[in-house]
């Protein structure tokens, strides 16, 4: 299977770097971490009783220092973050000036009897006070819980009642596609009938019209008259800086614990490697830091070399189709870090209109995600890159914390292929196998495994241990298991083939099918529901819902429909809502009563079931093809 390459690169080819992680990924490691500024040494490099690794054992550090202080000699006038509002208002907001709000807010924190290790829910818009938040919670020791701000008032009260938050921070609203997303009343909604949270900050974005409660405290008042100096707490290597909330194939979402040491070295490595970070770069990537990307690669990596940002707050395409290509060239972008979803939505608008923007700053183009597909990549290295930017395909989870697979301009230069993310970081171990872990002939779809501990591994799952081996850790022995499925080519490189469980990618983000599942049926008219998700050209997949009715329901599909919909926005956020719903008398299931996902999908996409002969649980083709052929059949009359 031959494919195109590209053969772009910076010039940097530092094979040793790779040679030495193959040989011992352990002291690998250990040299990278002591680029960061550590308060105190470690004497272990890493502990590892499989299935919990500890980096750095022994050592004290701390990021809202490596974030902030340590630039304070050089680059206190530089530029941290270039904010641009989705109204067009602008900020420029200074490494110094970073440092004392963050300084100041990590006071208010403690004012409000945060400690080390308290848990701290943030719901805030893409606005400079986001990062000022986890970056203060990070300073004395809290654990920072974000949550997208797209999420509805019951998946705040579940993730606050999971972490025991303490304190949320929240606005009164936030701009998206010109409107204000009431962000405080989702709040004051949420945590009702939560007594354990004590105070609720409220930073006012909007200015439109709240109730404040007793609870509720503005963020500007609690910013008045608080002290500028707030040193860094020295915390262990392990110390857990956040829990980050994903999906997964139950229906709860699972709290993605990062500790501290580990991870901020991941981060350190991989932002210089694959985007051979200059001093005099203005790097941007658009994820909402409410998902990890955000996290790592907006409110952590960045700081951590001290570079400056575009944060933007808004709708990628508001007020039109030129907005992101307006930003890149007002701010002269050099690095632009995106999604395929994002991409193929630009793609449809026409070249015309990026045509039309300078973005002679460009040198480096990066994605992530979801897999991209070889046109999409060649529309960004032509259109976008004028064929001089790298594509940087980065291959990673919330899971992994940092990049696990992708080109590295900064360390190597190799050839580049669409649609591969090309080779793993030094020091990362992985493989394409088969069901029982053999490793399966190149060019062979396979499940990717990573065979080693690396640094920005999470944890463990929040007050979930047993759950964190299972999910991740039991499929195979000693081996990390992603869910996704992948290839390696002749060459080594790996292809990325999407999702092997059953976790959706709707526009990037993950949703679990059996939360989407719960909540359908938390209607009550509802029997039973199966999702999945089927292609879609602009968001890579889309959600359809097949609902069975409860035994002698006549209500009226439309008004029913709207319920759901309704309900699913209410109780997870509108990411969510399927595209399709399909009233149906039955699900399709095996005599063992799973769901057959396959056949759904078949439907979905009008298509014919195709192979059967590996359906899960052997259930007999005659008897698929009948259950698909019932299906179809109940689906039609219902349309009629
Ligand atoms: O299926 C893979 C896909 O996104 C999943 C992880 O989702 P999440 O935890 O939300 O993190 C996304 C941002 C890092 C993976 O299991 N994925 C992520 N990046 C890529 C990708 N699939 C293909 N190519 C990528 N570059």
């Amino acid at each position: 299977m031959m494919s195109e390459t590209y053969r772009i690169g910076l010039g940097n080819n530092n094979n040793s770097l790779r040679e030495k992680a193959n040989s011992d990924f352990v002291s690998f490691w250990d040299e990278q971490a002591k680029h960061l500024s550590w308060f105190s040494p470690w004497d272990k490099t890493l502990d590892w009783s499989p299935p919990f690794a500890k980096w750095f054992v022994g050592g004290t550090i701390n990021a809202s220092y490596n974030a902030l202080d340590i630039h304070q000699s050089e680059k206190s006038t530089k530029s941290a973050i270039l904010w641009e509002g989705e109204n067009g208002e602008s900020r420029n907001v200074t490494y110094g000036e970073m440092f004392t709000l963050v300084q100041k807010f990590a006071n208010v924190l403690k004012s409000l009897g945060v400690q080390k290790d308290d848990r701290v829910t943030i719901y805030l818009p893409m606005v400079p006070e986001l990062i000022v938040s986890m970056l203060a919670c990070a300073r004395i020791g809290a654990i920072h819980t974000v949550i997208f701000s797209g999420f509805s008032a019951t998946s705040i009260k579940d993730r606050v009642s999971d972490s025991k938050s303490k304190i949320i921070i929240t606005a009164d609203g936030g701009y998206r596609r010109g409107k204000i997303v009431k962000l405080k009343d989702v709040i004051d909604d949420a945590i009702k009938d939560i007594d354990f949270v004590e105070h609720v900050v409220v930073l006012e974005r909007t200015k439109n019209k709240i109730t404040m409660n007793p609870k509720d405290n503005l963020w500007n008042d609690l910013m008045n008259n608080i002290s500028e100096l707030c040193s860094a707490e020295a915390l262990p290597s392990d110390h857990p800086l956040y829990i980050l909330y994903t999906s997964g194939t139950t229906g709860k979402p699972k709290g993605v614990l990062h500790g501290t040491g580990g991870y901020l070295t991941h981060l350190h490595s991989t932002f210089k490697w694959a985007f051979d970070i200059k001093d005099s770069d203005v790097f941007f990537c658009t994820a909402d830091i409410g998902w990890v990307t955000g996290h790592s690669y907006v409110a952590y990596a960045p700081f951590l070399h001290g570079a400056t940002q575009v944060m933007y707050e808004g709708a990628p395409d508001f007020p039109d189709a030129s907005r992101m290509w307006d930003i890149l060239q007002k701010y002269k972008v050099t690095i632009f870090y995106t999604t395929p979803t994002a991409l193929r939505m630009f793609m449809k608008f026409g070249d015309e209109i990026p045509n039309s923007f300078d973005l002679s700053n460009l040198r480096l183009l990066g994605s992530v995600g979801e897999p991209i597909n070889p046109e999409v990549w060649k529309w960004y290295f032509k259109t976008i890159g004028k064929e001089k930017c790298p594509i940087i395909d980065t291959w990673w989870q919330t899971e992994t914390g940092g990049m696990l697979i992708s080109p590295l301009p900064g360390l190597e230069s190799i050839p580049l292929k669409p649609g591969s993310g090309t080779l793993p970081i030094p020091g990362v171990d992985i493989s394409v196998v088969d069901e029982i872990g053999k490793d399966v002939p190149v060019n062979t779809k396979g499940y990717l495994v990573i065979k080693n501990p690396w640094p920005g591994m999470l944890l463990t799952l929040w007050n979930d241990d047993e759950k964190y081996k299972t999910v991740y850790w039991s499929k195979y022995e000693n081996c990390y298991y992603p869910g996704d499925y992948a290839r390696k080519d002749e060459d080594g490189y790996l292809w990325l083939l999407g999702r092997a469980d059953d976790v959706l990618k709707v526009a990037g983000h993950r949703i679990g099918t059996a939360e989407l599942e719960s909540c359908i049926v938390s209607h009550p008219s509802v029997a039973e529901s199966a999702v999945c998700g089927i292609p879609d050209e602009v968001k890579g997949e889309v959600i359809i819902a097949f609902v069975v009715l409860k035994q002698g329901v006549e209500q009226n599909s439309k008004i029913l429909e709207k319920e759901i919909i309704d309900k699913i926005r209410n109780n997870i956020g509108s990411i969510a809502t399927p595209k399709q719903i399909y009233f149906v008398s039955k699900l399709p299931k095996t005599r063992s009563g799973k769901i057959m996902r396959r056949l759904l999908k078949a439907i979905g996409n009008n298509e014919k079931i195709g192979d059967v002969s590996t359906l899960e649980d052997g259930a007999a083709v005659t008897e698929v093809q009948q259950v698909f052929d019932e299906l179809k059949t109940s689906i039609k009359n219902n349309l009629e």
